[in-house]
């Protein structure tokens, strides 16, 4: 058992996170004389050039992607001038002051590149230039960018619950916060096990999600009954269960996950009318001003499929599949944008982005049951 934390630490953390994310962050100002050039700078690969590990990581994580197309395709439409309206975006993707400058630049035409590279290290680590870090594992504090400040913060879920759930002030539809991950997690049984202990095993700068269909592989466990065919009648059963998602599966009003069973034909092409399907998700309106569903599988929650239907005369097999698309909601705004504006501002970047958001949907479970064999099964037992 763990000790539980003194009052004072917990007071300490809350304060901390409290300055460290208040917004906007203030611009970095003159590096100390003792840094190099490269201590200076904030860019990734800077960091990278000694920190490859936590580079490598991050590189790969949606961090980095923070303004992808998606993101920038939305934003050229608002004014250099119009701080408010871009940073009401940039708190969360693109926070230093330092990248403000350089999307402001941007807007006005001029080439300049920080803002681009999204959630970046110095966004989390840096400080008026001091480097800030969880308490060291094995490390000493080094020379290099005069050290670092170490804090227990960086270990606790309140650090990512800045920008991964809405505070009282944020927008709320249906009684839920529209983000509301850090809520859901702490009314959860994982309220002990810290965000970083899924997403940042052993410090990694992994952050994987459901865009991964690994991490999404471990967040649940699918179970299905073989199916049975009897009297020209088909009965099957797939059930899905919240088994190690620290949150509801999945936490935002972005993806859509759909359990699906079907019969196929010999040359494994699916039957139409055959279709039974239950959706995973909390669907919202594309404005944003009604939630239409929520059936989100909330930790230890079990959602299940029964599949009784006449067997089709051409079906060769039955399949049982979950299928997720992380970016649902994205790719039907991206839709409406273009109808609404084919050549307004940004038009170009929000066609890559919806591009880009039909082709992250995956299968997370699909088994398909060759129907002869459970005939024989069935003529045979
Ligand atoms: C400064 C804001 C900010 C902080 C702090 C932050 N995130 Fe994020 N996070 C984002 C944004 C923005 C995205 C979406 C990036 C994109 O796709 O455009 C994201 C994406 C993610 C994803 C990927 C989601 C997916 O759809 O697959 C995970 C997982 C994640 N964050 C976990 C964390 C964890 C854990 C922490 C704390 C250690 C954290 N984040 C801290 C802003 C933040
Ligand atoms: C409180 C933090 C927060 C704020 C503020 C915020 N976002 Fe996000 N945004 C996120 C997170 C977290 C994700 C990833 C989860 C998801 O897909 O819903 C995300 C995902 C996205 C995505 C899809 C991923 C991608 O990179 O294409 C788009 C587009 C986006 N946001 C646009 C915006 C725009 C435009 C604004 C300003 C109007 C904004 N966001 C404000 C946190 C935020
Ligand atoms: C979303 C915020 C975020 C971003 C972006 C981020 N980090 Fe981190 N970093 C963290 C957190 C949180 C921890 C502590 C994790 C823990 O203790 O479980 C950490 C830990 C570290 C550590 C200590 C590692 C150890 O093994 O002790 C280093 C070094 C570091 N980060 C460097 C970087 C570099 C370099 C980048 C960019 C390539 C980066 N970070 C990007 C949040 C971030
Ligand atoms: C010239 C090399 C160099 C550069 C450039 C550099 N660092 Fe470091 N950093 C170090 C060294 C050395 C340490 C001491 C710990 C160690 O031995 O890794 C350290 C420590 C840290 C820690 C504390 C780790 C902990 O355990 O808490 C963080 C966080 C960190 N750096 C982040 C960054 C970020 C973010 C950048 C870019 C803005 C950056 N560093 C640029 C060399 C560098
Ligand atoms: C017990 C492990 C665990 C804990 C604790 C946990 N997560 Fe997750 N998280 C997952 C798994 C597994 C997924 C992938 C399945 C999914 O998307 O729901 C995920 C997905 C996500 C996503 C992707 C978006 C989505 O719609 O699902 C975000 C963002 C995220 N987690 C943030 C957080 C934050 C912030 C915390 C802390 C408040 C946290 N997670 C705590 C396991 C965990």
């Amino acid at each position: 058992m763990l000790a539980a934390l003194p009052a004072g630490a917990q007071d300490a953390t809350k304060a901390f996170l409290k300055r460290h994310w208040a917004f906007p962050i203030q611009s970095q100002g003159k590096a100390p004389k003792s840094y190099t050039a490269l201590e200076t700078e904030l860019s990734p690969d800077s960091c990278g050039a000694c920190h490859p590990r936590q580079y490598d990581g991050w590189r790969n994580s949606l961090h980095s992607h923070a303004m992808g197309p998606g993101v920038m395709g939305q934003l050229l439409s608002i004014k250099p001038n119009a701080v408010g309206e871009l940073r009401a975006c940039t708190r969360c993707h693109a926070p230093l002051a330092e990248q403000e400058a350089s999307l402001r630049k941007a807007l006005r035409g001029v080439a300049s590149d920080l803002h681009e590279q999204g959630l970046v290290c110095a966004a989390c680590h840096v400080r008026r230039h001091v480097h800030y870090g969880p308490p060291p594992i094995g490390l000493q504090p080094g020379k290099s960018h005069g050290g670092f400040v170490s804090s227990p913060a960086f270990e606790d879920g309140r650090f990512c619950a800045t920008c991964h759930q809405f505070g009282k002030d944020g927008y709320v539809l249906n009684g839920k916060p529209l983000e509301n991950t850090y809520a859901e997690w702490q009314a959860s049984p994982y309220a002990g096990t810290q965000c970083q202990n899924c997403h940042m095993p052993e410090r990694q700068h992994l952050w994987r999600g459901i865009h991964d269909v690994e991490m999404s592989r471990k967040g649940v466990t699918v179970t299905v009954n073989t199916p049975v065919a009897q009297s020209g009648r088909l009965h099957a059963r797939l059930a899905m269960t919240n088994s190690g998602t620290g949150h509801y599966f999945p936490t935002y009003v972005t993806p859509r996950v759909s359990m699906q069973i079907y019969q196929v034909s010999e040359d494994n092409k699916a039957i139409f009318g055959t279709l039974q399907e239950k959706i995973i998700a909390r669907q919202v309106s594309a404005d944003l001003d009604e939630e239409l569903s929520d059936t989100r599988l909330a930790p230890g929650a079990q959602a299940v499929l029964e599949y009784l239907a006449p067997l089709n005369p051409d079906a060769g097999a039955v399949v049982m599949r979950v299928h997720v698309e992380p970016d649902h909601f994205y790719t039907g705004l991206y839709r409406s944008l273009l109808d609404a504006q084919p050549d307004g501002k940004g038009m170009s970047l929000i066609r890559a982005a919806l591009d880009h958001s039909l082709q992250s949907a995956y299968d997370l479970y699909i088994k398909s049951y060759p129907l002869t064999q459970l005939d024989r099964r069935f003529r045979n037992p």
